[in-house]
């Protein structure tokens, strides 16, 4: 019976040479669209947060948000959505950064995070830590504190970890 089980990895589509050659995009809708495979992800992430004394999780979108809301109802905190420039309503903060392929700017509104609120970031997957590392500075800014971020992938080959230096960081799966 145990070996019928699936993985996470079984349910991760690998697509070469997306969205430019020379990339392995690591797909996430396999997972999703399995709702075995959607509870395993979210239960894995959600398994890393078990002992984590925190108060509000900020994911960005768009896919830090497929993840970063269910846990967040199931542990009752709040969700803070971060995003891409243009799209929230009210005073915000913003931050540039680089991807693996491209460059971007992202957002979070300015009464999002209360000075000295516990913060834990969460996302489908890590690259570069691009992302992840703006993200750790507009929530500095706004005074909050990052005790924990949380992936369901990890590209190690690209060192996105090297950029978050310091945060406790883990993934539930790991591709080279
Ligand atoms: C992807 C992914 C992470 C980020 C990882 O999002 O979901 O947020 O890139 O890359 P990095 O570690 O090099 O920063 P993307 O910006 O493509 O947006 P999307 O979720 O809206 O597709
Ligand atoms: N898969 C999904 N998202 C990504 C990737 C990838 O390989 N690289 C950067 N964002």
């Amino acid at each position: 019976y145990g070996c019928k089980m699936k993985k996470l990895e079984d349910y991760v589509r690998s697509i070469p040479d997306f969205p430019e050659p020379g990339i392995i995009f690591r797909d996430v809708t396999t997972v999703l669209q399995d709702k075995d495979g959607l509870k395993l992800a979210i239960d894995s992430i959600q398994d890393l947060l078990k002992d984590v004394d925190f108060d509000v999780i900020v994911g960005p979108e768009s896919r830090g948000f497929i993840f970063g809301v269910p846990i967040a109802y199931n542990m009752n905190k709040a969700f803070i959505p971060v995003r891409k420039k243009g799209k929230l309503p009210c005073e915000t903060i913003e931050m540039d950064y680089d991807l693996e392929y491209g460059k971007a700017t992202i957002e979070i509104h300015k009464d999002a995070i209360k000075p000295g609120q516990k913060v834990v970031i969460i996302d489908d997957l890590i690259a570069t830590g691009g992302t992840i590392e703006a993200i750790t500075k507009l929530i500095k800014s706004l005074g909050g504190e990052v005790v924990k971020i949380v992936f369901l992938m990890e590209l190690k080959g690209l060192k996105g970890r090297d950029k978050l230096a310091g945060f406790d960081v883990e993934a539930v799966i790991q591709y080279e």
